[in-house]
């Protein structure tokens, strides 16, 4: 077992049921443990007792995750979050399902009708990332994407700009593979520039909604997109779909600057709603 033992609200919820499969890495693994119950207290044998109010305050709390800290009679249930310039918190949308991240209530991935992981696996077949090929993941968030670049047998560079997001992505224990990839604290709209020419068979990015990064969707940064991909080579561009019900098409404009920027077959991905693009092979 991982330390410190991480539980999430649904977890909990099935201890004060009396479950015995329990998961203390927030589903990824799951092991059979004797649930007792001493008055107002409740013990899982060999890993901690707490009382069943504290429990079931916390089981309130729909999809959050607490790490559980300290030891002998003094346990304590820690909810996993950073209160910096922006509120950072691991969620779990559903019981043994991948975790997301939330910024200021935003979520990172797509969970209706999905789940993050899912999200990340169809963004990275959209893409049509193969084995040895060279990969850039510009915004790496929690890692997913990455992760299922990384299973496809390709060398992922991965750049996230926050520290916060990437201290969350080394206690989450659905990032754990992320860490294979080349992973660097970085801003992506200027550490491109350092970047050399024709570097990528395959750009994957899936930045914040224009909004909050609007940068990230700029005419420039694209043209440094172009630049280090190899001729003929994919880039993955996810841009949601902010302001469809008011008519709003976000991705016309994401097409009409990577037009101008010199990428060509473009195209956009429904299922994932997001956009592919092609540096033409000279
Ligand atoms: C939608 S999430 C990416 C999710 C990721 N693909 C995954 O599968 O977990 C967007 C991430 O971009 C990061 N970000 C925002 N601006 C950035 C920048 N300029 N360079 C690199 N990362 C940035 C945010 O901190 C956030 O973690």
């Amino acid at each position: 077992m991982n330390s410190p033992p991480l539980l999430s609200s649904w977890e909990i919820e099935a201890m004060l049921r009396g479950e015995k499969l329990l998961s203390f890495d927030l589903g990824v693994t799951y092991d059979e443990y004797e649930v007792i119950q001493k008055g107002s207290v409740l013990c899982v044998e060999g890993v901690f007792c707490l009382p069943v109010p504290v429990l079931k305050r916390a089981a309130r709390r729909r999809g959050r995750v607490y790490s559980l800290e300290g030891e002998g009679e003094r346990y304590q249930l820690r909810h996993v979050a950073i209160r910096d310039r922006h509120y950072y918190q691991l969620v779990q949308p559903q019981r043994g399902k991948p975790t997301t991240l939330e910024i200021d209530g935003i979520h990172m991935h797509r969970i209706k009708g999905s789940d993050p992981y899912r999200d990340a696996m169809e963004k990275v077949e959209a893409l049509g990332v193969r084995r040895n090929h060279a990969v850039w993941d510009t915004c790496g968030g929690l890692g997913y994407t990455t992760i299922f670049s990384l299973r496809k047998g390709a060398q992922v560079l991965t750049t996230e700009k926050d520290p916060n997001v990437l201290k969350l992505a080394r206690i989450n224990p659905w990032s754990r593979e992320m860490w294979r990839a080349d992973v660097r604290n970085a801003d992506a709209f200027h550490f491109v520039k350092k970047l050399p020419d024709n570097s990528f068979d395959r750009i994957l990015h899936d930045p914040p909604r224009f909004a909050l990064a609007g940068e990230l969707y700029s005419l420039e940064f694209y043209r440094q997109l172009y630049r280090v991909l190899k001729p003929g080579g994919v880039l993955y561009h996810y841009t949601g779909s902010p302001g469809r019900k008011r008519g709003k098409d976000i991705q016309r404009g994401v097409m009409r600057r990577l037009f101008e920027a010199g990428f060509r077959y473009l195209k956009r991905e429904r299922k994932t709603e997001g956009v592919i693009a092609v540096k033409p092979a000279r």
